[in-house]
């Protein structure tokens, strides 16, 4: 079955970049002139999925604000003759179709994915996490819906990442198919270092089979407190077996101070506008 619907978890209080999320949204916070959340957008509309659920809870209206019409922002565009930043602009609103549905409680991923179980219906479908945005020339949720296509099972975006971070992430129990491909059928959220399975990490994308959602009702807190998506889907990878795709694509955590400056400075040393300008404005910098 096609994925044509991807939820993008956008509800988390975003601890770590405070106090810049005290009210602003983590995936509000822009990588030179766009929002992260917009990166994540068009990565799933050039992946050909049409339709879009972002979770957000109280004081995330600034995400709906954002791919709503701006009436009176475009009748001044449209005076002044600004016909470029116009059409960029009420582009935004069209890019998909976006709904919004909120996550009453901040209970962990497992649980804001689960909120998504009404409008998925029995369909597999695309897991988009709000604060990891993965800029690539293929993008990075198109890559697992091919494996999903090919494999019918659910599908992790994984990458390896550093021995000291491991720990901070998912561990995941891996061996090879081909290429980027890797059947995995165990995993743990936040391995001890006696339990670290490898250096693969589920970062910030999967597909998911619907059955997913009775597992996830089952699910009880793990690390942290917090209803894990992680512990939900081991169980799918201890009984059916899923297969991990190492994408390509560089991924930028925007949920940490550091992950958000690598993005701006990377986005803005190719970025057409002002990439030769700030390429000159670094060269000069003295630290
Ligand atoms: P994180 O654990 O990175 O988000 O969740 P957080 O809770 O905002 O992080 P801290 O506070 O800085 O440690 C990964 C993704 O899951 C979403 C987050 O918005 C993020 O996109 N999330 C997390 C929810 O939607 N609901 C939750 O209850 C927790």
């Amino acid at each position: 079955m096609n994925v044509t619907k991807a939820v993008i978890p956008a509800a988390g209080l975003g601890t770590r970049v405070l106090p810049a999320t005290k009210s602003l949204p983590k995936e509000m916070i822009p990588i030179v002139d766009k929002p992260a959340i917009q990166y994540i957008v068009e990565e799933a509309v050039e992946a050909g999925i049409k339709d879009i659920l972002i979770i957000t809870n109280r004081g995330k209206e600034l995400i709906e604000d954002h791919f709503d019409r701006s009436p009176e922002l475009e009748q001044k565009l449209l005076n002044s003759q600004k016909d470029k930043t116009l059409e960029e602009i009420s582009n935004i609103s069209k890019l998909a179709n976006i709904f919004f549905i909120r996550q009453k409680e901040t209970k962990g991923l497992g649980h804001a994915v689960n909120c998504a179980r009404s409008f998925i219906g029995n369909e597999p479908f695309a897991v988009m996490y709000g604060d990891d945005v993965i800029i690539g020339k293929d993008p990075a949720i198109a890559q697992l819906i091919r494996a999903h296509n090919e494999f019918g099972k659910t599908i992790l975006g994984v990458n390896k990442v550093l021995p000291e971070d491991i720990l901070k992430y998912s561990s995941l129990k891996v061996s090879p198919i081909r290429d980027n491909l890797f059947s995995c059928t165990d995993m743990i959220e936040k391995p001890s270092p006696d339990k670290v399975m490898s250096l693969y990490s589920i970062l910030g994308r999967c597909v998911l089979t619907p059955d997913i959602f009775d597992i996830l009702d089952n699910t009880l807190p793990g690390a942290g407190g917090e209803i894990q998506l992680t512990d939900a889907i081991r169980v799918l990878a201890n009984t059916k077996g899923t297969v991990a795709v190492d994408f390509t694509g560089k991924r930028y955590d925007m949920g940490s101070k550091l992950g958000i400056m690598k993005a701006s400075v990377e986005v803005a040393l190719n970025h057409p506008g002002i990439g030769e300008d700030f390429k000159k404005y670094l060269s000069e910098l003295k630290y």
